[in-house]
């Protein structure tokens, strides 16, 4: 079974302990440094005091995380720093992980979610547009999915 554990504060030990990859990290955020940098991290989760971080649990394990960070549009939340450990990837955990946080966001009052994913990562803009996202802006390689909730 898939939980979402709130991590608010967040436990930036746990997290950076998940986030020990370079490629990772980067595929995650690509503006983040390298090794993981709490402080970096802290400044950005704790920008708005609405930002919301989760550990990922299954079968009682802790195998991801994910972010619901407040934006500047009205009732839109931005579903980010999506990661699931290697070790867990490529059995639809990924897509059973969208369902999840899309009920967090409605319990949260968001009608719709946003997120930013690049060109160079078929494997999430995969999951994303299975989980019913649609590209709705392109800079390069960043490309924005939008869904209404
Ligand atoms: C993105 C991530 C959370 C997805 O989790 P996951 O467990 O791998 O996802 P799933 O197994 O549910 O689904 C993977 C889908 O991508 C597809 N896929 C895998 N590799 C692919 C590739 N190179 N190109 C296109 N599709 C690919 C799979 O076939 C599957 O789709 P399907 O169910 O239609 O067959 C996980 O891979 C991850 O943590 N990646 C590293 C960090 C990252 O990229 N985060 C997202 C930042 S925006």
């Amino acid at each position: 079974m898939m939980k979402l554990v709130s991590n608010n504060p967040p436990d930036f030990d746990r997290l950076g302990a998940l986030l020990f990859d370079k490629d990772d990290l980067l595929l995650v955020w690509p503006e983040a440094r390298f090794p993981f940098d709490r402080e970096q991290w802290g400044e950005r989760l704790s920008s708005h005091p609405g930002n919301r971080s989760y550990f990922v649990a299954f079968d009682g394990q802790i195998i991801g995380h994910v972010a619901l960070l407040e934006t500047d549009e009205a009732e839109t939340l931005a579903l980010s720093y999506v990661f699931i450990k290697p070790h867990y990837r490529g059995r639809g955990l990924g897509i059973l992980l969208m369902t999840l946080v899309e009920l967090e966001a409605k319990t949260l009052g968001a009608r719709a979610l946003r997120l930013r994913v690049r060109t160079y990562n078929p494997r999430a803009r995969r999951v994303y547009e299975a989980a019913g996202f649609a590209q709705s802006d392109q800079t390069d390689t960043l490309v924005i999915m939008r869904k209404q909730l």
